[in-house]
Formats: structure tokens, C-alpha cells, sequence
């Protein structure tokens, strides 16, 4: 893999962003969006990839969902939605690990659409959005009682 994906784990922003993240969820019950979350994320886009012959290139999988959530900071804080704020943090991040402009479009457009996009397995904006969801452990969860998920939208099943 390119080490584009070095350059983002040791990004400045994306360090301070991440320990702001588990600091302000420390004591959350639900779901948490960590670096297991953001690697459970890129592990099974990239398995969808592989098996649906999308052709994405493995680090842009891994950068998009690396990124993907990096704003739920803001969004504790600030109140601002946190796609919105993940992309404007990803921006930063993506042109200081010098990312081609192209690139960079397509990975922002996929983290400010990943919680609204209900299409099939075509674009890398697809695959974030099922993946997202798929990564999460419902059959093994303490929360399940105050969870907002409807029953028929958790993972009831292991499919990865
Ligand atoms: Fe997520």
C-alpha cells in the first residue's frame, strides 16, 4: 500500500482529532469511533471491493475510512454534524499528506455523503456508507436496550 497511509496516522491533525474522540467517549455505551471502528471500516471495504471487482485502489479505501469519522469531535463540541466536520478536517489532512486534487474530491465526497447514501456497491460513497454500518457489533453489544437502530437495521447476522 502506498505509504500515503503512514502520512495520515502520524498527521498532526488527525492525532489530535482521534485523542479528542476518545477522550469526549470514554464513558460512551454506544458505538465508538475509534481506530478499531475506522480499521474494522477499511477492512471490509476493502473485502466488498475485492468481491464486487470495483477496481478501488487500497488506499483510498483506507484513507476514506480512516478519515470518515475524524469529526465526531466537533460534533461533541460544537454541535456541528460530524460528516460535515470530518470532511473539513480531511481536507486539511488530505493536502498536507499531498494528495492529488482528484483524489482528494472523490474521498470528501464519500465522508460528506456517509450518512445518507442508499445506493449499491458502485462508488467508493457506497461502499463507506454499508461498511460503516456493517462494521458494527450488534449481536455482541451492552447497549442494545438504548440503541436507536431499529431492529431490522442491526447486524443481526456475521456476513464478514
Ligand atoms: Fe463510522
Amino acid at each position: 500500500m502506498k505509504n500515503k497511509i503512514d502520512l495520515i496516522i502520524k498527521n498532526h491533525s488527525f492525532q489530535c482529532n482521534l485523542r479528542k474522540i476518545e477522550t469526549l467517549e470514554i464513558s460512551r455505551e454506544f458505538c465508538k469511533h475509534d481506530m478499531q471502528h475506522f480499521l474494522d471500516v477499511a477492512r471490509l471495504m476493502y473485502i466488498i471491493n475485492l468481491e464486487n471487482s470495483l477496481g478501488l485502489p487500497k488506499y483510498i479505501i483506507y484513507t476514506t475510512a480512516l478519515l470518515h469519522d475524524i469529526g465526531r469531535g466537533e460534533e461533541y463540541e460544537n454541535g456541528i454534524a460530524h460528516n460535515i466536520a470530518s470532511v473539513h478536517i480531511a481536507k486539511k489532512i488530505l493536502h498536507e499528506c499531498e494528495y492529488e486534487d482528484k483524489e482528494i474530491d472523490e474521498i470528501l465526497k464519500a465522508i460528506g455523503d456517509h450518512r445518507n447514501n442508499n445506493g449499491e456497491f458502485n462508488t467508493l460513497s457506497d461502499v463507506l456508507y454499508k461498511c460503516d454500518k456493517l462494521s458494527r457489533n450488534c449481536i455482541h453489544c451492552g447497549a442494545t436496550e438504548m440503541c436507536k437502530w431499529s431492529i431490522d437495521k442491526r447486524n443481526s447476522k456475521i456476513t464478514y
